[in-house]
């Protein structure tokens, strides 16, 4: 049987990895400034995350959602401890996409509405109600369209209220800061007037911090910069360092429905030693601040390479989550940084290099990268 052939391949297979490197076939090592997606978060391999889930597969590695599990109820109160939302309940699955329909299925339950506005350049899943708030439209077979989903400008409000005037609502829903459209990052107002906004329209508003979560901003949720407190958050990624989790951090206003929500696979045994391992790895190793200071560092390094170069158009992001706009495509700088420089990079659209690592990234790791870009910027002359 073939592999269903959907995805553009660099020509690279990897044999293993530690920290923040990478290791081919070949021998080569790379250094790791895209995680693997933003999913790599305390590090690939790391001693105590390992331990965690081969202790836990030595136990019982699953079983079903039949039966009470303590192991989720572990997780969950180490989740809200980390993250500031003890007060709120976990609903685990698997993916982020399943994530976001969970979370979008209890807004419309909870208001018994059915429109949901979502913000241009989002990118919330593949799934159908995910896809249908996502502003990519090739992503969408005929199947996954809907007039219930209506797009607006990024920190526009006066935009939103006109859309909720309708009265039709059940939901908004917005990434922490926005990856696929491009490291777009919303206002620290804009979020709290959204915020004001849907309480008083009765409309819920679901975080999607699968990808800006996990700590990658600096804070453990981007929108905590706004000091709101969403009705549903999502996350994803980071929470498993690899292995496939995801969850939404559901408000004390919502009640539980017998059988409104569920899944085979999620909040298994193995899911709850890998995600808790992730928090205390995060917690020991203070990896947020590490995201805040490393992130500040290569970003004023960039800012100085620009002042040089003149070749960035606009610096985005905030913590390990940057977007650096180039005048032009970055295809040929990404080819180079991983061919020639070995460093591995993401990218948004064709002008945009994303920067993911994980959050363990090292100030020796972000220089090492800064001086392979600036050589390769040089020799562009
Ligand atoms: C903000 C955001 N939401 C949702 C998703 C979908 O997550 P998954 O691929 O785990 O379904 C992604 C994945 O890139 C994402 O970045």
């Amino acid at each position: 049987m073939n592999l269903f052939d959907v995805y553009n391949l660099w020509n690279v297979e990897l044999k293993s990895a530690e920290g923040c490197y990478l290791y081919d076939s070949a021998g080569n090592k790379y250094l790791d400034l895209y995680g693997g997606h933003a999913v790599i978060s305390v590090g690939h391999s790391h001693r105590l995350f390992i331990e965690s889930v081969e202790r836990q597969m030595r136990r019982i590695a699953f079983f079903s959602n039949s039966i009470i599990n303590r192991e989720q109820e572990n997780y969950a109160k180490k989740l809200g401890e980390l993250s500031g939302y003890s007060d709120y309940s976990l609903f685990m699955c698997n993916s982020g996409a399943e994530a976001n329909e969970n979370a979008l299925k209890l807004a419309s339950f909870k208001t018994k509405k059915s429109r949901v506005l979502a913000f241009c350049g989002a990118f919330h899943g593949r799934t159908s109600g995910a896809v249908a708030v996502t502003d990519i439209p090739q992503y969408r077979a005929p199947y996954n369209c809907s007039d219930n989903a209506v797009f607006v400008p990024l920190n526009n409000i006066e935009a939103v209220r006109d859309e909720l005037k309708s009265g039709e609502y059940c939901a908004v829903i917005i990434e922490g800061i926005q990856g696929v459209g491009g490291i777009k990052v919303p206002d620290i107002d804009f979020l709290q007037k959204l915020s004001t906004l849907c309480k008083s329209e009765n409309v819920m508003l679901i975080l999607d911090e699968i990808q800006s979560g996990c700590g990658r901003s600096g804070k453990y949720f981007y929108h905590q910069y706004s000091g709101i407190r969403p009705d549903l958050i999502t996350v994803a990624k980071g929470i498993g360092n690899g292995f496939p989790m995801a969850g939404v951090l559901i408000s004390p206003e919502f009640e539980p429905v017998k059988g409104s929500l569920g899944t085979t696979f999620g909040g298994a045994y193995l899911a709850c030693a890998a995600g808790s391992a992730v928090v205390d790895i995060m917690t020991n190793e203070n990896l947020m601040e590490n995201a805040a200071q490393t992130g500040d560092f290569i970003c004023s390094e960039l800012s100085r390479i620009n002042l040089a170069t003149g070749k960035i158009k606009e610096l985005r992001g905030k913590g390990l989550m940057i977007g650096i706009e180039m005048n032009e495509p970055v295809a040929e700088i990404r080819r180079k940084l991983l061919f020639d420089c070995k460093i591995f990079t993401g990218v948004s659209s064709t002008n945009i290099i994303r920067l993911l690592p994980p959050l363990c990234l090292t100030r020796k790791d972000a220089a090492t990268f800064i001086g392979a870009f600036e050589q390769i910027l040089a020799n562009d002359r």
